[in-house]
């Protein structure tokens, strides 16, 4: 069995030798199918203005958009410096096919890679090496310098909405939730192997506190669950009928199930664990979250950052030695303006922080 690390790099190396340029295909989606998909792909990029301005003063060089999607906040970055240059990567082929249709105009600026966010600095590395694309500006490949990464976590508008992709509870579909359908276990096979006390943690950890028990158990009873409506099923019967408003307690175990099968916090850690040793003097790490977890994670690890893991007594001079390597941009997490939530309702629960890597 190969390792998922040799997967993505299998992925990166057959884009490689198409020059960077994928076919939209993937094993569970017919080529007609997926290029209506990719064609229909629709996601509203979050705190857009908010991103092209935390990367107007980066020093020339390339971008890592960690989470590309339908390259709504890529093409904008690009369209506002036309110094940058762009690597793409996102796990999902659909999504990938839009972006190269809205990164077109950029040419040889921007390239899009099939991977997991996880191994991106094997993914530079292989791009820095030249073994894999590495974007080109007035016909010369960019500098090694990477100047910036963003990361827009979870999930795209398009994915929710196709019910084929069973990331939905208001829909009818099979119950798969993989951002790569050609990889890992669906939401169904998870729900198969997992044991009582994993799936109340895995509630709880989601916000599922009063029903996570009785969720858990339900579900174990009803075992194969196959389809996103019978899951809601399980569910609403689980749940006092008080409780069930709008489809809550729904979302919050959809929600559960989602980051656990695309393993979304072990993704994150490595994320984060790489991007320090990527980025370049006064380069910026930009993540947006919309999940408490997640952005406890990425507040705690860019201030572990910022601030070194000094254990001198507030208000002392350091005497630990403890090193920093850079500074937060911005002490709160950044939020959506009221207006943006109107237009935007996905918008509501996103938190944005900022990282600066020491010039
Ligand atoms: C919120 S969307 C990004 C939207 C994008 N910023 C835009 O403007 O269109 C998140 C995207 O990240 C991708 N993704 C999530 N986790 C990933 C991971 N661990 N590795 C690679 N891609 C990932 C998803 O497939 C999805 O397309």
């Amino acid at each position: 069995m190969r390792s998922l690390s040799t997967d993505t790099m299998g992925d990166t190396t057959s884009a490689l030798s198409r020059g960077g340029c994928e076919s939209l295909h993937s094993s569970t989606t017919s080529s007609a199918e997926g290029l209506r998909m990719a064609q229909d792909f629709t996601h509203a990029p979050v705190l857009l203005d908010e991103v092209v301005a935390l990367f107007s003063g980066v020093p020339s060089g390339v971008v890592i958009d960690a989470t590309l999607g339908g390259a709504g906040h890529a093409s904008r970055l690009l369209a506002s410096r036309p110094d940058l240059g762009l690597m793409g990567l996102d796990r999902d082929a659909v999504a990938r096919a839009a972006a190269l249709t809205a990164l077109a105009p950029f040419g040889a600026r921007a390239v899009v890679i099939p991977s997991r966010f996880s191994v991106i600095a094997e993914v530079v590395a292989a791009g820095r090496a030249g073994d894999s694309p590495w974007p080109v500006l007035d016909g010369v490949p960019m500098g090694d310098r990477v100047v910036g990464i963003l990361a827009d976590l979870g999930v795209s508008s398009p994915q929710i909405d196709e019910e084929n992709r069973g990331f939905s509870f208001s829909q009818d579909g099979p119950l798969d939730m993989r951002m790569d359908p050609s990889a890992g276990m669906t939401a169904s096979e998870l729900l198969d192997q997992i044991d009582e006390h994993s799936l109340i943690s895995l509630l709880r950890d989601n916000g599922e506190d009063r029903h996570a028990r009785r969720i858990a158990r339900a579900i174990l009873a009803q075992r194969p669950i196959t389809t996103t409506a019978q899951l809601v099923e399980v569910i609403d019967r689980a749940v006092p009928r008080a409780d069930r408003r709008r489809g809550h307690v729904a979302s919050r175990v959809f929600q559960g199930l989602r980051i656990a099968v695309n393993d979304e916090l072990g993704e994150l850690d490595a994320l984060l664990d790489a991007s320090v040793t990527i980025l370049s003097p006064a380069g910026r790490l930009v993540v947006i979250s919309y999940h408490s977890g997640e952005d406890a994670r990425v507040k705690h690890t860019m201030r572990r950052w910022a601030e070194g893991d000094c254990t001198c007594p507030p208000g002392m001079p350091c005497v630990c030695n403890s090193t920093t390597i850079g500074s937060l941009v911005g002490r709160r997490a950044v939020m959506a303006t009221e207006t943006e939530i109107a237009r935007n309702p996905r918008a509501r629960s996103a938190r944005l922080r900022t990282f600066e890597a020491d010039r």
